[in-house]
């Protein structure tokens, strides 16, 4: 089987990695991939928004499945467009992946059937006052949301009334996140611990994945600004076999049930972003998709062959597999650019990599390969360091070892990654 996969970032080179390993994946391309994927796939130069050359490529390489990585194609249809083409797809419809496309779909979606979720209001740029006295009822902080797809950008916190409305006009009237930010979302305000629970669907069987904690801010102890994660750790000691076992009858099985009832039917990763409240598992969000850098330490712990579950989540019959994991835990540290999340440096060589430990694998996130060859710096995160061991100690203590060995001009890294588990056990 010919297998492409869209995107080029961590979580791409991740899905690589563990794709390669299927006995049944005979040819890997990756659009438009990384210098890491490049190394065990072939890149081709197709954006992942530009869903009529990727069908077209898909036609003229005779690609058998397609595993679609990030939000954007979903949202735009690509899983439709493939189908329509006679080709099978890893995601879900556009429709379906409304659940994450949509903050405000997703908020009434909830609410439609039970769904646990912090109490909300939905409002327009004609609706700036009401959802001013809206936010008036609730105590704060208040949490303030643009509709659709901002890059991770779209939510801010408010620990003051005032700053709420600031947070409502920005979006709203100053439109900040385009159109994103047509409506928003106004939302009470959860206590917690964040835990990221992801699993596969086939549109009627929903398997939650090892569950994982990402480090969404640039420095230790959860300080500075929101990046798109510095760091996680599979699984989370907070998410216990119970809490999954809540999680999949609250949560999972009444989501996939309630999408397949009203028409669109949900295929492929579904994620719940989970607060977990003294209530109880709460819904943050949905994601459509696997999460990054959740799926660079979750795949790893992955014993069954991907292919196989990928392929029934499309076609269905997941119900009849086994999906099994493996023992003991797995970290990896992010390795981010100067700058990042701001305005970022790019073009530096990455070198270091003879003296990476071999138990050690390095997933590439913002790389390209230079005229001669090399890994270069072009985004962001630039590499997402992995490692996983029986201990989860000497699993953070390995990955640090492949950070120390790697070096980029201005490179910045959590040192604390996974510490919040250590603590825990
Ligand atoms: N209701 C809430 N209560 C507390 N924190 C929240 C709430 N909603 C979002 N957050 C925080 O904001 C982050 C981003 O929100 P999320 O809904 O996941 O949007 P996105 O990932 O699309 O930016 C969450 O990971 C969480 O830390
Ligand atoms: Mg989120």
């Amino acid at each position: 089987m010919k297998v492409l996969i869209v995107g080029s970032g961590g979580r791409e080179h991740a899905l690589a990695w563990k794709l390669k390993q299927s006995p049944r994946v005979q040819a890997l391309y990756c659009a438009p991939g990384n210098a890491g994927t490049a190394e065990i796939a072939v890149n081709v130069a197709i954006s992942v928004e530009d869903i009529t050359a990727l069908v077209a490529f898909c036609k003229e390489a005779d690609i058998g499945f397609v595993v679609v990585g990030p939000e954007l194609p979903l949202t735009l249809g690509l899983v439709d467009e493939l189908a329509a083409a006679g080709i099978p797809a890893f995601g879900p419809s556009k429709e379906a992946a409304r659940l994450e496309g949509s903050k405000a779909f997703a908020k009434d979606f909830m609410k439609r059937y039970g769904i646990p979720t912090a109490t909300y209001g939905v409002f327009n740029n004609g609706q700036r006052a009401e959802a001013k006295a809206f936010a008036k009822e609730l105590p704060g902080p208040w949490v303030v949301k643009a509709d659709g797809l901002a890059a991770g950008k779209g939510v801010l916190i408010c620990q003051s009334q005032a700053e709420t409305e600031k947070a409502i006009d920005y979006i709203l009237e100053e439109q900040a996140f385009g159109g994103a930010g047509a409506s928003l979302v106004v939302e009470e305000y959860l206590e917690g611990q964040e835990l990221s629970l992801m699993a596969f669907s086939d549109g009627r069987t929903v398997v939650p994945m090892l569950t994982a904690q990402d480090h969404k801010r640039i420095f230790d102890g959860d300080q500075g600004p929101n990046t798109g994660g510095m760091g996680a750790y599979a699984p989370a000691p907070i998410g216990t076999a119970a809490l999954v076992a809540q999680a999949q009858k609250e949560i999972l099985e009444p989501t996939v049930a309630a999408m397949a009832a009203e028409g669109r039917p949900f295929k492929g990763v579904l994620y719940a972003g989970l607060m977990l409240t003294e209530k109880g598992p709460m819904v943050l969000e949905y994601n459509a998709r696997f999460g990054d850098p959740e799926t660079e330490v979750v795949l790893p712990m992955l014993d069954s062959d991907l292919f196989d579950i990928m392929e029934a989540c499309s076609a269905g019959g997941l119900a009849r597999m086994t999906i099994r994991w493996k023992e003991g835990s797995c970290v990896t540290v992010v390795m981010a650019a100067a700058g990042y999340p701001g305005d970022i440096r790019k073009g530096d060589v990455i070198s270091g990599w003879q003296q990476v430990p071999a138990d050690v694998t390095v997933f590439h996130c913002g790389t390209t390969r230079n005229q001669q060859g090399q890994a270069e710096t072009a985004g962001g995160r630039v590499l997402s360091v992995t490692a996983g061991n029986a201990d989860l100690q000497q699993a953070v203590d390995l990955a640090y070892q492949g950070v120390a060995a790697l070096h980029f001009e201005g490179c910045q890294f959590r040192r604390d990654i996974a510490q919040k588990a250590l603590r825990q056990r």
